[in-house]
C-alpha cells in the first residue's frame, strides 16, 4: 500500500515510516521536498515529497504533525478526500514538571476530522515514544485506535499491525480519541517520575 507520512521528517513520524517502508511503499511528505527527500534516503522503500504531492499519490496517510500545526493541513482535505487518515498528533503542554492534556473539550483526531471532512480519521500511535520504535524489532506494544466505523479500524488496523509485535486494539468511535490522546500525557509522566525510560501500552490479559 502506498502510505504518505506526513511529518515523516520528525521524531514519530520517522519512526513510523521506517517500519511501514518494510511491507508498504512509503511518501515521507514534509514541507521542504528537499528535507523530505533527505529523510526518505535513509529508508529504504521510502521517498520523499512536499505535503500535498505525497498526500495526493497515497492511497492512506499518517499525519505526524505537532499539534500547533493540525490546522495547516485543512489544505490537503481534496487530496486526502476518500482516504484513511491515521492521527498521532497528541494536544499536550507542560506545566510544573507535569504533562497535561492541552484541550478543554474534543480531540485532536476530530479536529483533524473536520479539516477533513472527507475522510476516514483514526487514531494510531499516539502512545509510542518514537525510542520504542527506533529498533529494528519493536517491543510488543498495544496501540489503541478509534474511529467512527469498524470498517475504518479495520483499515487503520491492517496497516498499524503490518508493523511486527504491534497489536492496534479497537477503541471505538472517534469521540473516544480525546481520552487515547490524554493518557499518552499520563504515559510519559510515569516514565519520567518513576524513571523507568520511555513507556507505552501494552494490557495484560490471560489470553495471549
Ligand atoms: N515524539 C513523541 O514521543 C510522540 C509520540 C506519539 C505521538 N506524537 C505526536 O506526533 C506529532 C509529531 O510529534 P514529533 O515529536 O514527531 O514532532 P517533531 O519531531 O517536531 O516533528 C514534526 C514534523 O512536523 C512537521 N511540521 C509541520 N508543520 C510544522 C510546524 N508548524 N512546526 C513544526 N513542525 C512542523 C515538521 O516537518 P517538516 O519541517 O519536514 O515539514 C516536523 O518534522 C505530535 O502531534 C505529537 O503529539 C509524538
Amino acid at each position: 500500500m502506498k502510505i504518505a507520512v506526513i511529518g515523516g521528517t520528525g521524531k514519530i513520524g520517522g519512526a513510523v515510516a521506517k517500519h511501514l517502508a518494510k511491507s508498504n511503499s512509503v511518501i515521507i511528505g514534509s514541507r521542504d521536498p528537499v528535507k523530505a527527500e533527505g529523510a526518505a534516503k535513509k529508508i529504504d522503500g521510502a521517498v520523499g515529497a512536499d505535503y500535498a504531492t505525497a498526500a495526493r499519490e497515497a492511497e492512506a496517510a499518517v499525519v505526524a504533525v505537532p499539534y500547533s500545526a493540525l490546522a495547516t493541513l485543512s489544505v490537503l482535505a481534496d487530496k486526502l478526500s476518500g482516504k484513511l487518515v491515521i492521527s498521532t498528533v497528541n494536544p499536550l503542554k507542560v506545566e510544573n514538571g507535569l504533562t497535561l492534556f492541552a484541550l478543554e473539550r474534543g480531540s485532536a483526531a476530530e479536529e483533524l476530522a473536520e479539516l477533513l471532512p472527507k475522510s476516514r480519521v483514526a487514531t494510531g500511535f499516539n502512545n509510542v515514544p518514537p525510542l520504542l520504535l527506533q529498533r529494528d524489532e519493536v517491543v510488543p506494544m498495544d496501540v489503541m485506535v478509534a474511529a467512527d466505523t469498524r470498517e475504518t479500524y479495520d483499515e487503520a488496523a491492517k496497516i498499524i499491525g503490518s508493523i511486527p509485535n504491534i497489536r492496534p486494539l479497537y477503541a471505538g468511535p472517534l469521540s473516544q480519541a480525546g481520552l487515547i490522546e490524554a493518557l499518552t500525557a499520563v504515559v510519559l509522566n510515569l516514565a519520567s517520575l518513576n524513571k523507568t525510560g520511555s513507556l507505552t501500552t501494552r494490557f495484560a490479559s490471560r489470553r495471549e
